[in-house]
């Protein structure tokens, strides 16, 4: 199985003590994923399932697959406001990993954390207060702000005034984020052995959430000299 997927390391983490959405994940295939683009329904157990797991988060709720989001969307693909968008965004979050060449295996959903935020960038999506720490063999290497600058754009949507200034603000790591992050990261790097992205989001709720794990080597970094390391390393250690 792809390591980077979802249904690699949720297991893992599941137990660990660091706060996280509540999580279902429902296998269904690359093969039955693929046929909803040609028209074929899913499976009625699938479906089941799926509606199942969204009564039980409730709306709205995060979507996505074991491997991508398709976040920059946002509401026509994650972000599932009702009921009535729900198949509507799947098809779409699907479609989305497809175009990636990402063969997903399952279809996730997730309890929706709203997310302390500065203003809204692509089709919508929320530009929160969100960090990427890697770690090696159990010891953060070096952490970063998930969202720098120049990965930042608008579709669609009027470029919020002074922006800028308000990213920077979002992008500042206090001392004692960054202690409680490296705990969070540590603990999770415990179960998750090699080399690792890990991401976490601030809640509107003042908690630090964890959402994301990769491997290092498959994981966007801004360019820094102990990533660099990292990557060449993790790539020997992971093959
Ligand atoms: N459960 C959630 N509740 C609210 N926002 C979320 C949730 N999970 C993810 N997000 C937001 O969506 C973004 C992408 O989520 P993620 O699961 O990492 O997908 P991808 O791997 O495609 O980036 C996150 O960086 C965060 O901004
Ligand atoms: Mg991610």
């Amino acid at each position: 199985m792809e390591t980077s997927s979802l249904l690699f390391w949720w297991p893992r983490v599941r137990d660990v003590a660091v706060p996280k959405p509540k999580t279902v994940a429902v296998w269904a295939g690359w093969h039955t994923l693929a046929g909803l683009l040609d028209g074929k329904p899913l499976p009625e157990e699938v479906r089941v399932l799926v509606e199942a797991a969204a009564a039980h988060l409730g709306y709205p709720l995060f979507l996505r697959t074991d491997l991508a989001s398709c976040k920059h969307e946002w509401s026509r693909t994650c972000y599932v406001q009702s009921p009535e968008n729900l198949w509507r965004n799947l098809y779409r979050v699907v479609d989305g990993n497809g175009v990636y060449d990402l063969a997903c295996e399952a279809i996730v959903l997730r309890q929706y954390i709203p997310l302390q935020h500065a203003f809204h960038a692509f089709w919508g999506m929320p530009v929160a207060r969100e960090r990427r720490y890697f770690v090696r063999d159990g010891e953060v290497v070096c952490h970063h702000p998930y969202w720098p600058e120049e990965s930042i754009r608008f579709f669609r949507i009027e470029e919020p005034p002074e922006w800028r200034d308000a990213l920077r603000a979002l992008n500042e790591e206090p001392p004692d984020e960054v202690e409680l992050l490296s705990g969070y990261a540590r603990e999770l790097a415990r179960v998750l052995p090699g080399a690792w992205s890990l991401d976490f989001a601030l809640g509107e709720d003042g908690r630090w959430y964890f959402i994301d794990a990769a491997e290092a080597s498959r994981s966007w970094h801004p360019p820094c000299p102990a990533c660099a390391r990292l990557t060449a390393e993790s790539s020997r250690a992971t093959s």
